[in-house]
């Protein structure tokens, strides 16, 4: 399935009854395989997770890693784009060349890349440094 098909097929099961706010997100692997989310919020507003974060925990659960790209979709004026702690949780399966895809319910709006949205990111690299 096409990432933006499955984002937009997943952000209407988004539960966003605080802010109103859909969120899809589709991710695909580098070996091919297409996992996607939504948003979960709670009424403990911070125990809400991202719709990102939800992608890359059906890919852990299904034994993938290696995230090539990723579409996050929402219903904004403004292209949304991963929130800073998403663009972690994708640095951790990603490289810099990772492609993020900017997508509305009608349209794709933007690409970049991860290493745009997060230079300098932290990477297993700087714990090998202080060991
Ligand atoms: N949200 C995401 O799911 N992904 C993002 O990249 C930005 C924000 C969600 C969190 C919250 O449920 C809602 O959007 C409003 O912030």
């Amino acid at each position: 399935m096409k990432l933006f098909t499955a984002a937009k097929t997943v952000r209407e099961n988004a539960h966003a009854p605080y802010s109103n706010f859909k969120v899809g997100a589709a991710l695909k692997t580098t070996d091919g395989t297409v996992f996607s989310g939504c948003n979960v919020e709670n009424v403990a507003y911070p125990e809400g997770t991202c719709a990102e974060a939800g992608a890359i925990a059906a890919m852990v659960a299904a034994g993938q890693g290696g995230i090539a790209e990723i579409l996050v979709m929402a219903d904004s004026e403004v292209p949304i784009t991963p929130c800073g702690g998403c663009r972690q949780k994708i640095a951790e399966f990603g490289t810099p060349d990772t492609l993020i895809i900017l997508a509305s319910p009608d349209a794709e709006v933007g690409r970049t890349t991860l290493g745009a949205l997060l230079p300098g990111a932290f990477v297993p690299a700087h714990l090998d440094a202080g060991a």
